[in-house]
């Protein structure tokens, strides 16, 4: 189980995350919902220990996380694996390469510089993409991919770290309709079948009652919302988001239309305002 014991950050005056609290069982399904600037990546970023909480305790199974250094630490980030929404992927490097690149964390960098990839880590590297569908691609520099193939990449990657929990932030902001489609299922499957915990930060309501067991709903730092797919009426989404009657929710949908095609280029990053040194 993780768990959040009244976990804040600061950043100068900034109160980004405020006093959360909150439970995940192991191999939960988890959306983290709430409006641009609500602290949702920075919630993520202190779990896996990219950033230190200010004040509060994230605990693993008992065990601080806060609290761990060097080695520890850096089996910690490995376990914790990350999915962004630029897919953080090396794009002039082969997708081969890119997955077996997810071994080499939890090792210390003088290592992982001098580690050559054993045939282990080629087998294990197909049989994560050929399980994501995509081991057609394993020779293909992952900068031609599109953007849907590009995200399944890195959960492949994700993947062959063997993490205990799954960080996904935004993983399809960046993606159309059918191409979050094939992402989503891929986390629903690896959650379901391998019984990872997975935390994804959302910005589109509908997927979260579709792929989320649980909902948590941050506004200003804070978890002003807990419940299951069918408590996140549009009224519980308006309180989230801090909207009025104007709020539609139409506007934050990724139903598939039938537009774009499936290997259709990644679309340009979702703009989302940001302080400057983020
Ligand atoms: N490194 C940082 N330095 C200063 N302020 C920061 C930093 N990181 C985040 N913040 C601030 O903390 C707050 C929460 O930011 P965060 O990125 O966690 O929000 P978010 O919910 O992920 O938003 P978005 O939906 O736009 O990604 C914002 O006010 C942001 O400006
Ligand atoms: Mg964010």
């Amino acid at each position: 189980m993780l768990d959040f014991r009244s976990v804040t950050k600061r950043f100068g005056s900034v109160t980004a995350v405020d006093r959360v609290t909150f439970s995940v069982p192991t191999g939960q399904m988890l959306g983290i919902i709430g409006r641009s600037g609500a602290g949702k990546s920075t919630l993520l970023k202190m779990t896996n220990r990219l950033s230190a909480p200010s004040n509060g305790e994230i605990s693993w199974d008992g065990r601080s996380v806060s609290a761990l250094k060097g080695r520890d630490l850096l089996a910690w980030r490995a376990e914790c694996a990350m999915i962004f929404q630029q897919f953080n992927l090396v794009p002039r490097l082969d997708v081969l390469t890119n997955v077996m690149l997810g071994r080499l964390n939890g090792m210390g960098t003088v290592k992982s510089l001098f580690k050559l990839f054993s045939e282990a880590d080629r087998r294990a590297a197909l049989v994560a993409l050929d399980r994501l569908d995509i081991a057609q691609t394993a020779l293909q520099q992952a900068g031609t991919l599109s953007g849907g193939q590009q995200q399944r990449v890195a959960i492949a990657r994700a993947l062959v770290q063997q993490p205990k929990i799954i960080l996904a932030d935004e993983p399809i902001a960046s993606l159309d309709p059918l191409n979050a489609k094939l992402v989503m299922d891929a986390l629903k499957r690896i959650n379901r079948e391998e019984g990872i915990t997975v935390i994804s930060n959302l910005h589109t309501l509908d997927t979260a009652r579709q792929y989320c067991e649980r909902i948590v709903g941050m506004s200003q730092g804070a978890v002003v919302f807990e419940g299951g797919p069918d408590d996140l009426t549009t009224d519980a989404a308006r309180a989230i988001y801090g909207a009025g009657e104007e709020f539609d929710e139409a506007a934050t949908s990724t139903s598939i239309d039938g537009r774009p095609s499936p290997e259709a280029p990644a679309e340009p990053a979702r703009e989302t305002p940001k302080v400057v040194g983020l």
